[in-house]
């Protein structure tokens, strides 16, 4: 008998989660200098770091040989005041998927379930199988979570519903009034996470207030992450907030150090640089108009997104496009795993990589015989002329 044969059935049914790309590891396989390449695959801000949370990490580097101060306190004093929680209602996580595993594990239990939207994170089957819990997966509407759907699946089981808003990798955003009018019909029995991890490239006039809703729904999770528009994602920092007794929980459950201090000091600092932010927001804006309009340009369909990337379909192989563009230096995401096998996902870069990423799309799409092939030389003058700063 093999040790493995003895984990449990349900652990050894997960399929691995599959991450972007590395550059590193693209260059290896192309032989390709790792400066001519660009990722566009794990929606990470083409800004950077806010100067001020690198300055606060880099002190913080004198610090490593001591344990991280396990209770986040400074950081969560940081996140009290900015949200108008109290500490206790704050759970700090190696990343808001640390935060997302811990619901699982405090509320589910073998055979309980969550429900959740097709084409929603993978995180949430993945988090949901590790503990035994059952996934009840609700067929998407127009890409977007069908929250009539949703509530109709929940079972006297359920535990936990994900709902991510702005979803990846679809980019579908939910008013928040239908969150909300879910919140008020949905079992106070089921804890709804709510995972806001785009939350900050939202238009103010999109934003719902979710986190008034904590007042009132003692079983609301609401997620965070600093990996996105703060781009710290390789420091791994995320949060929770949610009812006292809840996070009380999730407190309990978590490792006593989940947080690195590097993490935690440049989570505080990045806070601070609201100016960061807001150039991370502007950047974006105006990234996914550069890519919607080359996109419409070569007639391109795609789901408009409220995030930081795009999902769009390819008309033709998806395959091998996706090779052309790694031939070509370009890594996006193949999103066949969230039973979307026709579309590609493109995270918005800086003006320059969004420029590449479409013309090299015109030509992976010529190469690989993927659009009709007369309308590619027009195709590809277009997306030069859009690429240049011409009209679209
Ligand atoms: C919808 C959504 N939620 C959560 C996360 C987790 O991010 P992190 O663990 O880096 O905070 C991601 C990351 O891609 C995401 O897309």
């Amino acid at each position: 008998m093999n040790i493995c044969d003895l984990a449990p059935a349900y652990i050894r049914a997960i399929s691995p989660y599959q991450p972007g790309k590395p550059i590193s590891e693209l260059a290896r396989e192309m032989g390709m200098d790792e400066q001519s390449i660009i990722k566009l695959a794990s929606n990470e801000n083409p800004l950077g770091t806010s100067p001020m949370a690198l300055n606060a990490m880099s002190k913080a580097l004198g610090e490593v040989s001591l344990y991280p101060d396990g209770s986040g306190f400074e950081l969560k004093t940081a996140l009290s005041e900015r949200y108008g929680v109290t500490s206790d209602q704050i759970v700090l996580g190696n990343g808001s998927n640390d935060v997302l595993e811990l619901a699982a594990r405090v509320f589910l239990k073998p055979g309980a379930s969550t429900v959740y939207s097709q084409h929603a994170f993978a995180v949430y089957p993945l988090v949901t199988k590790a503990v035994g819990g059952i996934g009840i997966s609700v067929p998407a509407r127009n890409y977007g979570h069908d929250l009539d759907g949703m509530l109709d699946a929940v079972a006297p089981e359920t535990r936990v519903v994900f709902i991510a808003n702005p979803n990846n990798p679809t980019g579908t955003l939910l008013p928040a009034d239908d969150v909300l009018r879910f919140l008020e019909r949905v079992s106070p029995d089921v804890l709804v996470v709510l995972d806001e991890a785009y939350n900050e490239y939202l238009p103010p006039a999109l934003k719902g207030d979710s986190i008034a809703w904590l007042k009132q729904f003692p079983n609301l999770l609401i997620t965070r992450t600093f990996s996105k528009a703060y781009g710290m994602a390789g420091v791994r920092v995320g949060f929770g907030l949610a009812h006292p007794q809840v996070a009380g929980l999730m407190n309990r459950v978590r490792q006593p150090f989940n947080v690195n201090n590097i993490g935690l000091a440049g989570a505080v600092a990045a806070l601070q640089d609201e100016e960061f932010v807001k150039r991370s927001y502007a950047l974006n804006q105006a990234g996914m108009l550069q890519i919607v309009t080359g996109l419409r340009q070569m007639g391109i369909e795609y789901i408009p997104s409220y995030g930081n990337f795009l999902s769009f379909r390819v008309p033709g192989d998806v395959k091998a496009v996706n090779e052309s563009l790694l031939r070509q230096g370009v890594i996006v995401r193949p999103i066949s795993i969230y039973e979307m096998p026709e579309h590609l996902r493109v995270t918005v870069g800086l003006e320059p990589e969004n420029e590449k990423f479409l013309k090299s799309l015109a030509i992976a799409l010529e190469t690989a015989g993927g659009a009709a092939a007369d309308t590619i030389p027009e195709m590809t003058a277009r997306v030069s002329q859009v690429a240049a700063g011409g009209s679209a």
